[in-house]
């Protein structure tokens, strides 16, 4: 295992009704003036804005609001929070809804505070304050509410970056399971797969000896493996969903991914799609993991064999480990697949003749130059190769 210092501060606040509790969550984390961030109107028709703005009020907490993020939030939106946060003399920034609303009003929370452009952080600038935020959750898949990142889409160019930084943690979240009962199937499988690629991002490591987050990481996806077609059959589960939705906090707080190298190649390679055909985050990475574990596979095709027996249930064929590994891989698909998301290329809506500016725009933008660096060192041909294979 590998040296680390983790920092996870936030408190969650989980079950039930646990959105009454947010105008408490603020005043205890010494929000006076809050600006209210949410989407495209899921909060606004559940109700949910409403039961947020009571509690605030209740509270004696004065509020400003600004809705309208998209799913893969764009930088634009962004700008115009830092100046209605400064306008306003915001204190601190309320998250109401997905990965996206939570990761706008990051990257509106340490852009008010900066005095250059905001995107400098998702250049690779380091963030060193932010305004505090919490969050309410109304989907599980990104993990943004615990984790100490944020993903934004720069309009000129659809360049698709992170940045991160532990001034970014949520100061709390308020996670109730029942909120994302409203979510159209499509949705809830698109938030699963993603958790499940988080989770196979960190297993993907080249760090020996790391037993307690193999066995972690092995927990969560087995439970992803049974509670997400409970709640594909069953939307009104309330508690396949208070399983998912822990789940998928626990995935990227990176509890089980401290001590270990990690992946984030299917990822960045998913970027890339959902950059160019604005498609769910977690849809892409049902075409992009598979494909991606194929091509690098045999860099360490035990630790694929061991994935495949633990979870997926494969028998282990010690004479071929390769074909256990192999057939893990395709028992992914199959999983992904029987919950509704796309496997290949076309059905994500992908365009062959797209290829070279994906690799392009995935192994030169924001100052890479010419590779992506994970489980395994990808260079142009192979990103070429393995988009042509999804
Ligand atoms: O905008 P509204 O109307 O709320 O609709 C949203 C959106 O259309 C809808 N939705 C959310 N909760 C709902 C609901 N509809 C009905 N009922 C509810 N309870 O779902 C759609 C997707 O929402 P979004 O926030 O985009 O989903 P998700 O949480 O998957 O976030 C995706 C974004 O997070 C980034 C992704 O790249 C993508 O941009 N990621 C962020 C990470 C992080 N910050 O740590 C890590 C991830 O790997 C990921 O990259
Ligand atoms: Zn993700």
């Amino acid at each position: 295992m590998d040296n680390f210092s983790f920092y996870s501060p936030t408190c969650f606040v989980f079950g039930k009704d646990a959105e009454s509790k947010v105008g408490a969550c603020v005043k205890r984390f010494g929000g006076s003036r809050v600006l209210i961030h949410y989407g495209g109107g899921s909060a606004k028709r559940s109700g949910l804005l409403d039961r947020v703005r009571a509690s605030l009020d209740k509270n004696g907490i004065s509020y400003v609001e600004l809705g309208g993020v998209k799913p893969n939030p764009r930088s634009g939106l962004v700008y115009e929070g830092i100046e209605l946060c400064r306008a306003e003399k915001v204190d601190f920034i309320l998250a109401v809804g997905g990965g996206s609303v939570i990761d706008s009003s990051k990257a509106v929370a340490a852009g008010t505070l900066y005095d250059g452009d905001f995107w400098d952080f998702y250049c690779g600038r380091r963030i060193s304050e932010a305004l505090p935020l919490g969050t309410v959750l109304t989907i599980a898949a990104a993990g943004s509410e615990g984790s100490p990142d944020s993903v934004i889409t720069k309009e000129e160019g659809m360049l698709k970056r992170g940045a991160s930084g532990d001034a970014l943690r949520p100061k709390f979240s308020i996670l109730n399971p029942a909120l994302t009962q409203t979510l159209p199937p499509y949705q809830t499988a698109a938030g699963a797969t993603d958790i499940i690629a988080h989770l196979y991002e960190r297993y993907l490591t080249n760090t020996t000896e790391v037993e307690v987050t193999d066995r972690l990481i092995e927990a969560l996806m087995l439970t992803m493996k049974h509670e997400a077609p409970r709640v594909i059959a069953d939307p009104d589960n309330y508690d396949a969903r208070a399983n998912i939705m822990w789940a998928g906090m626990m995935a990227h707080n990176n509890a089980v991914g401290v001590g270990r190298s990690q992946d984030w190649n299917s990822h960045n390679i998913e970027h890339e799609l959902s950059a160019l055909y604005d498609c769910a985050h977690g849809a892409g990475l049902a075409v992009t993991m598979p494909a991606v574990f194929k091509y690098v596979m045999n860099h360490d095709v035990m630790r694929f064999a061991q994935v495949a027996v633990r979870v997926w249930g494969c028998d282990m064929d010690f004479a071929h480990p390769e074909k256990t590994a192999l057939a893990g891989i395709e028992a992914l698909k199959n999983f992904l697949k029987s919950i509704g998301m796309p496997v290949t290329f076309e059905e994500l809506g992908a365009k062959k003749e797209d290829i070279p500016t994906l690799v392009n725009v995935l192994c030169h933008g924001n100052g890479r130059s010419g590779y992506i660096q994970g489980f395994v060192r990808l260079d142009e041909e192979d990103c070429r190769k393995i988009y042509e294979s999804m």
